[in-house]
């Protein structure tokens, strides 16, 4: 059985005997190698997916979540709030009914995935809706945390940001060194910060004898951080990454120009191309947002700008199912045919 995260990484976290552990046992999560598109087979690139769907909400967002959630009982909150695209809401809503608290999330109206309303509900969380952004969402629960007695779960606690640096241990643990480069994709830009603060952290404690570069990657239609201001009214498919202004923003340059890295914006139709290349030739099913990181490295790979040999971890950040609505407007089921052999046969294309 895998143990919870904050038991594995104990001393690198701010956690202490006093500390109860609210836990789903998150993390340990599969790092896969991929067969990779053919301009990586072609120049020698490994590449290796980090696939962070298999966390029990089924996003990276339990990383950060399991700590955050058992610091906030540790300080005897009864009750933990976040903004959110989907993914936080959710982990939010379940370390909250594990740790008995209550759970308030506040929703940009109609652009949250169908998979992730529907976790935060059964869970048990109250349920906000704004009409506005996320953008709009953050300043609201911010507010709302300062003026009543609920903790701020956004990745603005900093808690959050040390659960999920716990990213890039495992993939050193997997590795026995750090990759060339690690690419995900940014939206808030908490993610990236984090990444690039679990990698520091062993490259200070001579655990690792480099660091990678790191490629972020915003959709161009909400990609502040490529703009350098903030995107009034974001856009994109991959809605878990539709935020105008992040709030790690300084985070994710620092993480960029510390590591001579990148954050670059792919379109959404570069993400849709990632998105059905995993799942149909990788055997990997993500949301939109999660194929960001590779549609951006595919693109740096075509442009010859990966070097030979080098080693290259996406983390893919959350699981497909959480967005029924994209698979079905992505690929149309076909009609029902009479139940006959004959029938079947020819639509199975036999
Ligand atoms: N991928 C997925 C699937 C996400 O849900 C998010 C963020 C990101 C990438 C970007 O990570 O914000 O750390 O740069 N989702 C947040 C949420 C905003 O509310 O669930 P980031």
């Amino acid at each position: 059985m895998n143990q919870p995260l904050l038991e594995r990484y104990r001393q690198r976290l701010p956690i202490s005997s006093a500390t109860p552990v609210v836990s789903l046992n998150e993390g340990d999560t599969p790092l896969i190698p991929l067969s990779g598109p053919p301009a990586a087979r072609e120049r020698g690139v490994s590449l290796f997916a980090k696939f962070e769907g298999a966390n029990p909400t089924g996003s990276f967002k339990d990383r950060g979540m399991t700590l955050a959630v058992s610091k906030a009982a540790e300080h005897g909150a009864q009750a933990v709030a976040a903004a959110s695209t989907g993914n936080t809401a959710a982990s939010a809503a379940a370390y909250a009914a594990r740790a008995g608290m209550k759970a308030i999330v506040v929703l940009p109206a109609g652009y949250v995935a169908a998979g992730k309303v529907a976790q935060s509900l059964v869970h048990g969380a109250r349920i906000v809706q704004v009409s506005g952004n996320f953008d709009d969402a953050l300043r609201l629960v911010r507010e709302l945390t300062e003026n009543y007695p609920v903790t701020l779960v956004n990745s603005v606690n900093p808690f959050r940001i040390q659960g999920q640096k716990t990213l890039a241990f495992e993939v050193v643990d997997d590795l026995g060194t750090a990759p060339t480069y690690h690419a995900l994709p940014v939206g808030n830009a908490g993610n990236i910060t984090a990444h690039w603060l679990g990698y520091s952290e062993l490259y200070e404690d001579g655990v690792i004898e480099s660091r990678p570069r790191m490629l972020g990657f915003q959709a161009a239609g909400a990609a502040p951080i490529v703009a350098g201001h903030p995107i009034e009214k974001p856009q994109t498919i991959a809605t878990a990454i539709r935020i105008g202004n992040p709030a790690s923003w300084q985070g994710a340059v620092n993480a960029r120009d510390e590591s001579h890295g990148a954050i670059e914006a792919v379109s959404d139709e570069e993400i849709l191309r990632a998105y059905h290349y995993l799942a149909s030739r990788e055997g990997i099913f993500v949301e939109p947002a999660s194929a960001a990181g590779l549609a951006g490295v595919w693109r740096w790979l075509e442009a010859g700008r990966i070097e030979e040999g080098a080693t290259v971890v996406l983390t893919l950040t959350g699981h497909g199912l959480k967005d029924p609505g994209t698979a079905e407007r992505e690929v149309r089921l076909p009609e029902p045919v009479p139940a006959e052999l004959s029938a079947v046969a020819a639509a199975a294309g036999l």
